[in-house]
């Protein structure tokens, strides 16, 4: 049996879990914070095991898992259903859900629902949710129904059209003015964290020092209190083209494919199983079953 703690009531802070408070401690002591997507249990539990502090079932799972091509047809339901994977892995980071396209743009009674569905339903500690403007009511709102949330602007790729394509943000000195106002903003807004995605690592560094909160980066530069990378890309499991910002740390796709390939082989070859891999049974118990049954037709 296992002896791993049972899986809290949503929304209660597990034993061992990070307190959320530890982050804005972390980023007075310039003590980096890590990040990583996770989508299913198994991930949930090696993030956790390799001492990540956050963990984003991000709405990049349309992309790595589910085979889309962007990550706007992700829909709640299978949200919900990564993320309840997930917690069950993961025990000190913090998961936090995030908030699949349609979850929160129509109105804020919508995005409360659909936040306390992630906690009630998955055991989130917390959501993000894409962008500032509109989206600004939406964090508060759901702040105010009390479930965490994290910002996220710069590259957000749910409006990825709007922005003329997976291209980095905040680029002019007006866009990144506009970025720093949005980043204020949903400070304001009570996020606990702000994402910044492919935003030029100067601009990302002005953001971070003018916040009270921790910024998160992917291709935002070295000076953002924390780090994401999604899963796939880490580890060498996307079959697409990885962003520039991408550092690829093992090569995942090329070790599954020489295991699955030598296993058909195995299998084709009559290698695979060997008597290890079979149940035996008694000489006696074995002459009495074939007495018992018509002999086999020739
Ligand atoms: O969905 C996702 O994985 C994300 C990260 C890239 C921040 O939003």
């Amino acid at each position: 049996m296992s002896t791993r703690p049972r899986t809290p009531s949503p929304g209660t802070p597990a034993p061992g879990k990070l307190p959320i408070t530890e982050l804005a401690l972390m980023r007075e002591r310039h003590q980096p914070i890590v990040m990583v997507t996770a989508y299913d249990a198994p991930s949930g539990r090696l993030a956790d095991e390799a001492g990540v502090d956050l963990i984003l079932v991000g709405d990049s799972a349309a992309m790595t898992v589910l085979g889309h091509d962007s990550t706007v047809p992700a829909s709640m339901d299978e949200m919900i259903v990564l993320t309840r994977a997930v917690t069950r892995g993961a025990r000190r980071p913090l998961v936090i859900a995030d908030m699949p396209f349609g979850s929160f743009q129509v109105s804020d009674a919508d995005a409360i629902t659909n936040a306390i569905r992630f906690v009630k339903e998955a055991g989130a500690d917390a959501v993000k949710l894409e962008g500032a403007g509109p989206s600004l009511s939406r964090a508060q709102a759901i702040v105010g129904a009390g479930v965490p949330v994290m910002g996220h602007i710069g590259l957000t790729p749910q409006s990825a059209t709007a922005l003329g394509g997976f291209r980095a943000q905040g680029r002019t000195a007006d866009q990144a003015r506009r970025l720093l106002d949005d980043a204020r903003a949903l400070e304001a807004a009570g996020c606990f964290a702000i994402v910044l995605e492919a935003v030029p690592a100067p601009v990302a560094a002005e953001i971070t020092g003018r916040l009270s909160v921790p910024t998160i980066g992917i291709g935002a530069g070295a000076e953002t209190d924390g780090q994401v990378l999604v899963w796939h890309d880490l580890l060498g499991l996307y079959d697409g083209p990885s962003p520039r910002f991408v550092k690829q740390y093992a090569d995942l796709a090329t070790s599954i494919l020489d295991a699955v390939a030598a296993y058909a082989d195995d299998v084709r070859e009559r290698r695979f199983p060997e008597a290890v891999h079979t149940y035996a049974m008694s000489d006696e118990e074995l002459a009495a079953f074939r007495g018992a049954v018509p002999a086999r037709p020739r």
